[in-house]
């Protein structure tokens, strides 16, 4: 009885917390918060606004939106609130701007908290942050954007010259970009913070560091763009603002949560067989808790964006109420940054070798061995007898392909890789026909790249393959195995002729390659089956494929024409999908989508208090 009644009590409070009490806090200024400014602007030589410390995220909010610098509001030094001197001495306007503005008064500015704690990293998550914080500027005059960091010894300018030079994102209008530094909570969200429970743990910390976001600042949008569920409880619950997720990997993924070991130890508690290993229990109930967080989280979004069809495919299979409450899930993909290496001048007429690029990593999951098993086949059915590519006819440009592996060795591990490869090479006798290039430059890479005609990529299941958007954006035609991202995002696939962008090939090693759909005769001929959704395809091996394209189908498929043909083909789908114009123009429509949710929330889920600030 009792025991109901207090948890019947925790509920209320906590919903007394999260409707009122907190965004009370989080968006209402405090009585007379006006006057708190003329007297700034009254006193000669102070600029800091007095006793603002617990409601600062809203009084800080005003001052952003009515500032004609809203970046001063940053809070690199301090988390004192401060007039800028020009407001200050233009205390007119910016008194005037400082007034409550209606829900649908086109004036209204609107503040995207861009929350993405490593802002200052320069990986291709944060080239998407960037990207997007460009095109949200751009979009629209009023747009603000607060970028959420814990990178706390990069100061403003530091980090937005690293965008300017790391990802040449440059004529940003960095006085709409507002730096809000997280100085308690940063650390929790680090896996190596959390030994044990390290998913549960970041949930918390994630969770925890967007409470202290929100306290410093709060925004009309919330923009995750590095994959911090828990963030869109306080954004979803508290503020009741729009969501938007760009996911570049789902946290969890359903084999993680393997359902025949859940159905065993359903079956033993059934038949009270034995207790069996408690600690399995515990982690399935550890792994199922999250797994339906996780969803719930997920449904909290209004528009989720996938990076490309891996993550597009599992995170609709795990965030399954989304579709039924009407939110979008889409893929988006990244800005892949490769402009500058389209150059039409280096297509096909630059006059190319007869050369096989491999830009990869000395990692066994990329297949290198695989590539050297296939050659050597291919060189011994159709040219027993040869032993260096001299010993065959056909001149530079045509005759037979030869192979260069370049790719960096970081590790022990990748220097294994490369040794054992090095040896395969010797006892294949393919030393004459195989090269290495190992921790070249880029300027090197480029030059290979202008210089090969074709370039390869072997690994199974690649979730994208940047190495494959280098090669195209260059004019290199792909020869790639045809899985996940390099054959559904990249190349893609196509029957038609007219629309070759590359070659596909299969292997019978591919781990999902299944014997019973095989025909015998077309393996025979060198030609897989592969069940993709449910249609059967025919895929060449590599040895089959290189046979074709260089000696049987030689005029059909690998003629000069033919492969500039191809090339152009790849910059084109390159430029429609993964420049950085075309995520500026999809962002933007989606943009329009945010900014009619964001007045209907603060109409329907707002109190009437709430809903003009
Ligand atoms: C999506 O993000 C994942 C994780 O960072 C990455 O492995 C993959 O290459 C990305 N896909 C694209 C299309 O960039
Ligand atoms: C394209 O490549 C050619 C030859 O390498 C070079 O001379 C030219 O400057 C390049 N153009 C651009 C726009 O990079
Ligand atoms: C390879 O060499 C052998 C012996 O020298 C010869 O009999 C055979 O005809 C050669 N094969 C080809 C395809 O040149
Ligand atoms: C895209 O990148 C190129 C080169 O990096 C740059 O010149 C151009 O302004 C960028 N466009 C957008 C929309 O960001």
């Amino acid at each position: 009885m009792w025991l109901i009644l207090s948890v019947l009590l925790a509920i209320y409070f906590l919903r007394q917390l999260v409707n009122n009490v907190l965004p009370h806090f989080f968006l209402v200024p405090p009585q007379r918060w006006q006057d708190k400014f003329l007297k700034v602007i009254s006193h000669q030589l102070s600029i800091y606004v007095p006793g603002s410390t617990l409601k600062r995220s809203s009084l800080r909010r005003r001052l952003i939106l009515a500032s004609s610098q809203p970046s001063f509001h940053t809070n690199f030094i301090n988390n004192k609130l401060k007039l800028t001197p020009e407001d200050k001495s233009d205390s007119h306007e910016f008194m005037a701007e400082t007034r409550k503005r209606d829900v649908d008064d086109p004036q209204r500015k609107l503040l995207f908290g861009f929350f993405h704690p490593y802002a200052n990293n320069g990986g291709g998550g944060e080239r998407v942050l960037w990207q997007a914080v460009k095109a949200t500027l751009s979009a629209n005059k009023r747009n603000i954007c607060v970028i959420y960091t814990t990178n706390l010894d990069s100061e403003p300018l530091q980090i937005i010259n690293k965008v300017k030079n790391k990802f040449q994102i440059d004529q940003l209008d960095s006085s709409r970009i507002v730096f809000i530094y997280l100085r308690k909570f940063g650390y929790l969200i680090d896996a190596s913070y959390w030994k044990h429970f390290t998913i549960l743990g970041q949930f918390l910390g994630t969770f925890l560091l967007s409470i202290e976001a929100c306290f410093e600042v709060s925004p009309d949008v919330w923009v995750d763009t590095m994959g911090l569920p828990s963030s869109y409880l306080i954004a979803g619950k508290v503020l009741k603002i729009p969501i938007v997720a760009y996911v570049h990997y789902p946290i969890l993924q359903t084999d993680m949560f393997n359902k025949l070991k859940y159905k065993s130890i359903v079956r033993d508690i059934v038949k009270i067989r034995s207790i069996g290993d408690f600690s399995s229990y515990v982690k399935l109930i550890y792994w199922s808790a999250l797994y339906y967080i996780y969803i719930y989280l997920g449904s909290l979004v209004d528009i989720t964006l996938t990076n490309g069809t891996w993550t597009y495919r599992h995170l609709s299979q795990i965030w399954i109420m989304n579709k039924g409450l009407g939110n979008i899930l889409e893929i988006l993909y990244p800005p892949c940054g490769t402009e500058f290496l389209t150059n039409s001048s280096t297509l096909l007429e630059s006059k190319r070798e007869n050369k096989l690029l491999y830009l990869a990593q000395f990692r066994p999951e990329k297949r290198h061995s695989l590539i050297l098993k296939e050659y050597r086949r291919f060189l011994s059915k159709n040219y027993p007898n040869i032993t260096t590519p001299n010993d065959f006819g056909g001149g530079s440009g045509g005759g037979l392909p030869t192979i260069v592996f370049a790719g960096s060795c970081r590790t022990k591990d990748d220097t294994a890789t490369l040794e054992s490869l090095r040896s395969q090479v010797d006892q294949l006798k393919l030393n004459e026909f195989v090269e290495f290039e190992i921790d070249i430059s880029y300027a090197r890479v480029v030059q290979l790249l202008s210089s090969c005609k074709f370039g390869l990529n072997a690994m199974w299941n690649e979730h994208f393959g940047i190495g494959v958007v280098e090669y195209m954006a260059r004019g290199c035609i792909p020869i790639v195995h045809a899985s996940a991202g390099p054959y559904l995002d990249i190349v893609t696939s196509s029957d038609d002729a007219d629309e070759q962008r590359g070659f596909f090939f299969k292997s019978i090693d591919d781990p999902d390659f299944d014997p019973s759909i095989q025909d015998e005769i077309e393996i025979e001929n060198g030609e897989l089956i592969f069940d993709i959704q449910g249609s059967h395809k025919l895929f060449p091996t590599l040895e089959h494929l290189l046979t074709e394209m260089f000696i049987t189908k030689r005029d059909l498929l690998t003629s000069d024409a033919k492969l500039s043909a191809i090339a152009k083909r790849g910059q084109k789908i390159l430029d429609d999908k993964f420049s950085n114009k075309t995520f500026e123009k999809e962002w933007i429509k989606y943009l329009e989508i945010v900014d009619s949710l964001e007045k209907k929330y603060r109409n329907e889920k707002r109190d009437k208090l709430e809903r003009v600030y």
